[in-house]
């Protein structure tokens, strides 16, 4: 059974560049496992943040010709400033410049030190400068770096090391008996084919010699601590750890969501440093894949990173996060062109649900001057005419798949029952019913049954399409005072929109976008959606 009070997590972004597509993508996911969570009845809380010590900073920021400080609270603001554009609700944002969570690393540190796990050597290795990590022979591709492609410097140093081969046992063992932990199986099984060899000791210092922007070790001032370990204590320090209420409420429940590119600290260091230091293991990690854009990898230097803010500003934030969750299998890579959101939000949002609603709110204007005039139950009956059975089944299915993050499965039950609805007009032609009198008790019937399938549609849109969800709910009276979401429980049972409600002609809910205007337009502007 999952905890009744969960944490949720971002990574904390790099301030070594602006957000991209990528970023938006794994805010946007953890936004709506949050607001899924809570229609499920879990109390939530959300933290995302800035990732802002460590040489690419000090790097970024000579570039720019302003200290690293300066760099980092403009860039900081930046992701800030994205998330309402992307309608994501957070209850915190963490940046690592923030005193209490130096704080915290402070204590992790001493906690780990004072228990003997960390050790004063002197190592000879291979460092990339980009990863700020030594590599091991093994782990380089033709002698290169595999993600920045350049071959590692030999650097010769004194430093600190965690002894995280002594928890290898304890952490393989905890893998294999909490099924859970790493989701979806294959990056679990990626951890876990990776711990087959002996896990090195990790480097935790580096010399202020060669990098001043980072923490001070609490138990030597000459060295600063290496990015990671910084980095992964936002997850407790933001919570207030150890005697904060958030820490108490929320740690057990705690969900980080990454993508393929951090499983290592994530699944390898988060767990290990947790353990040594006497704090509960997190519950569960959730991994997602990789947006590429037009088939590659977003680079600099192939012109391709996708500005979110752009994307909105084209296309709108709901068709924006409907198209990143149904289009991406959550753990699998996927695919960004202007093309696929221009189809995706032309059939699915446009044909699909904003006809619907559209034809149906139409009829009931056109047939009962928009008055809900209630199910004939003898009808019903007789005709068979409920929809109650496949709205059960949406609401069943969505809340399977999106329990598993299974994000297009869950969005695919609620577009399986717009589909049937969609059948459903077609086949029982409300246009003919209203021709003959003797079949107004049917037309009444059939009009109810998709005013309430829309209400169930509108409500379980909400974690993907808040806007369009209230929009929906407004124009049907039924949105709450507070325009608070509905809970999978008030959603269920079947027949809630009262008779008698006169609901008002619909606005479009999606206007159709003109295929070879926006790429076209956007192709001439080399692009509207890059940076
Ligand atoms: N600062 C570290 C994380 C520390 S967490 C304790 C870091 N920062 S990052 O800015 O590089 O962000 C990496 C994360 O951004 C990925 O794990 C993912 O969440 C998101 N993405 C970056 N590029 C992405 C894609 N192309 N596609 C999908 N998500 C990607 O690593």
């Amino acid at each position: 059974m999952k905890p009744k009070k969960q944490f949720f997590t971002t990574p904390i972004y790099y301030v070594n560049a602006k957000p991209h597509l990528g970023h938006a993508y794994t805010s946007i996911t953890a936004d709506v496992a949050t607001r899924f969570n809570q229609m499920n009845g879990v109390e939530t809380f959300f933290l995302t943040g800035t990732d802002e010590h460590g040489d690419k900073i000090v790097q970024a920021a000579q570039d720019q010709k302003t200290t690293p400080k300066e760099y980092a609270d403009n860039i900081s603001k930046l992701f800030q400033d994205l998330l309402p554009v992307l309608n994501v609700k957070n209850d915190l944002f963490i940046r690592t410049t923030d005193p209490d969570h130096i704080k915290v690393v402070n204590t992790v540190l001493s906690k780990i030190y004072d228990s003997g796990d960390i050790y004063f050597s002197s190592y000879e290795g291979l460092y990339c400068f980009g990863c700020e990590r030594f590599y091991q022979e093994r782990e380089l591709v033709n002698g290169k770096c595999p993600d920045h492609g350049v071959a590692p410097k030999t650097i010769k140093e004194s430093n600190y090391f965690f002894k995280m081969s002594k928890y290898q046992e304890w952490l393989i063992n905890h893998i294999k008996t909490n099924p859970d932990f790493i989701t979806p199986t294959q990056y679990k099984n990626e951890i876990l084919s990776f711990l087959k060899e002996p896990l090195e000791d990790l480097c935790i210092s580096r010399p202020k010699s060669r990098l001043i922007w980072g923490i001070t070790l609490p138990f030597d001032e000459d060295y600063v601590t290496y990015v990671w370990f910084d980095a992964l204590v936002n997850y407790i320090s933001a919570l207030g750890y150890p005697d904060g209420d958030l820490f108490k409420k929320f740690w057990p429940g705690t969900r980080h969501f990454v993508a393929k590119d951090i499983i290592k600290p994530h699944g390898i260091y988060w767990p290990i440093m947790l353990k040594a230091a006497g704090i509960q293991i997190y519950n569960g990690l959730n991994v997602h894949g990789f947006w590429n854009v037009k088939g590659s990898k977003m680079s600099k230097s192939i012109g391709n990173v996708t500005d979110p803010i752009k994307v909105t500003d084209v296309y709108g934030i709901d068709p924006f996060r409907y198209f990143l969750m149904r289009e991406m299998v959550f753990g699998l890579d996927a695919n960004f062109t202007e093309e696929t959101i221009v189809s995706r939000i032309n059939s699915d949002l446009a044909n699909d649900l904003g006809n619907l609603f559209s034809r149906v709110l139409s009829m009931n204007h056109r047939y009962f001057d928009g008055e809900v005039k209630g199910a004939d139950t003898a009808v019903e009956k007789e005709k068979s005419l409920s929809l109650s059975s496949p709205a059960k089944k949406a609401i069943d299915d969505f809340k399977q798949a999106m329990s598993l993050c299974e994000f297009h499965k869950g969005i695919g039950a609620i577009w399986q029952f717009i589909s049937i609805m969609n059948k459903y007009i077609d086949t029982n032609a409300p246009w003919t019913l209203a021709k003959d009198e003797a079949n107004i008790p049917t037309l009444k019937t059939v009009l109810y049954n998709l005013i309430e399938g829309l209400r169930v549609v509108s409500c379980l849109i909400y974690p993907i399409m808040p806007e369009t969800s209230l929009k929906m709910q407004t124009t049907l009276c039924i949105a709450k005072d507070n325009n608070k979401f509905y809970t999978l429980e008030e959603i269920s049972p079947w027949g809630q929109i009262e008779k008698g409600t006169v609901i008002a002609k619909p606005d479009i809910l999606f206007p159709r976008i003109d295929t070879d205007k926006v790429i076209s337009k956007n192709n001439k502007k080399n692009s509207a959606a890059r940076c």
